[in-house]
């Protein structure tokens, strides 16, 4: 029921030998980079606010080798044949897409002024794909790990999370804000990151606690977020920043908004209500959590849920079946609080729970899902763990 986390030196060992099958080549770096999950503070980010991500137990590695060429030779597990980028012309995006996150960075690198030399690499993950738990900063991320042996360019984590950003803006066509790629990048175990997306300071908040349990629930329902929607929603917050006279939704409190309703439309009037009262969550959350608050964390995070299926309008039937689910499960059953994490419209769930219960509450929710919606669910545990690292090289 509960799927299984590949340790990390696992996962390094058998994409350094696929990598071997693959290119007869025995790797000379291999560097690795998290998924996450956000356990609260969700489409606050771009408006300057908190979030409260966790690096995941779920990796993306890249295992590479010069081939004295002047192009990158690129293979992955979930890909059919080689993506091929050549070095000696400018890097424009295009098919297949999944090399648009790895050519981004690459062009990250080269603005630095680094040169890059011709490199086979192959790449695994255990972070679903599609699945509202970044797996596409993981490979930014992982490539700019990767990168920083290949070149010995250091980056410092926000150089490294700002250039893998950029990559997802301006090869995925993708305008993220800064948690997923700063998150798989500064992640440290049983640690939660409280970041502020305003000054980018950041703050380690322990979760060692045992007794709780991360549970994440994939709807299986695809997360696409190359639709219009996520722009919108940018938009529709910039509006309201605008009207209020503010350079940010950071700058407003639910008072502001709330005196403000002639100014706004109903829409910009709910997006903006979202984002005030979601960043006074986060951070009341984030202490919540550090003093093992569980009730209150959890009670945050289905007023989150609410408030993003409700005033933001990005959750879907599947997510809010599984939030019901978990509800209906409650506090007798062991679970603290469910919500929606990631961009959404599909995607993944996140629930705290009691650890003791874990394997039931997971069979419950599995079971009532598969009932509602005829789909099979899957679901995982991770601990906060750490971000990017650089395995060999
Ligand atoms: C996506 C984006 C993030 C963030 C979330 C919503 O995951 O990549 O930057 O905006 O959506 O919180």
């Amino acid at each position: 029921m509960i799927g299984t986390n590949t340790p990390l030196k696992t996962l390094a060992a058998t994409t350094a030998k696929n990598f071997q099958k693959r290119s007869g080549k025995i790797a000379s770096w291999i560097a690795a980079a998290p998924g996450r999950v956000n356990l609260i503070g969700e489409h606050t980010d771009y408006n300057d606010g908190f979030v409260f991500p966790m690096a995941l137990e779920r990796y993306t590695v890249i295992a590479a080798a010069p081939n004295g060429s002047n192009k990158i030779i690129l293979t992955s597990s979930t890909a059919e044949g080689a993506a091929t980028i050549d070095l000696s012309k400018p890097i424009k995006r295009g098919e297949p897409s999944w090399a648009n996150y790895v050519k981004g960075v690459i062009v990250g690198f080269q603005r630095l002024g680094c040169k890059i030399p011709g490199f086979d690499a192959h790449i695994e993950s255990t972070v679903p794909l599609g699945g509202g738990v970044s797996s596409s900063a993981a490979l930014e991320v992982a490539t700019a790990t990767l990168l920083e042996a290949i070149t010995k360019k250091k980056l410092t984590q926000v150089q490294k999370g700002l250039i893998a950003q950029k990559a997802e803006h301006e090869f995925a066509l993708m305008p993220c804000g800064i948690m997923d790629q700063f998150i798989s990048v500064m992640g440290k175990a049983d640690h939660v990151l409280l970041l502020d997306c305003q000054t980018t300071k950041t703050k380690q908040v322990p979760m060692k606690s045992k007794s709780v349990a991360i549970l994440v629930i994939n709807t299986n329902v695809k997360h696409e977020l190359t639709g219009s929607e996520y722009p919108d929603r940018r938009r529709q917050c910039e509006a309201a920043a605008k009207a209020l006279g503010v350079k940010s939704l950071r700058s407003c409190t639910l008072a502001d908004v709330n005196a403000a309703p002639s100014k706004l439309t109903n829409i910009e009037f709910r997006r903006a209500r979202h984002v005030v009262t979601e960043i006074e969550r986060t951070i009341t959350a984030a202490k919540a959590f550090a003093s093992g608050n569980w009730k209150l964390a959890g009670d945050l995070m289905y007023a989150s849920h609410g408030s993003l299926r409700g005033d933001y309008e990005v959750s879907c039937p599947e997510l809010d079946d599984v939030v019901e689910i978990a509800h209906g499960i409650g506090l007798k059953g062991g679970v603290y609080g469910c919500r929606m994490t990631g961009g959404g419209f599909g995607g993944c769930c996140v629930a705290l729970v009691e650890s003791s219960q874990v394997k039931a509450i997971a069979a419950k929710i599995a079971q009532a899902y598969k009932a509602r919606t005829k789909i099979t669910p899957s679901l995982f545990v991770s601990r906060p763990s750490q971000g990017a690292t650089l395995i060999k090289g």
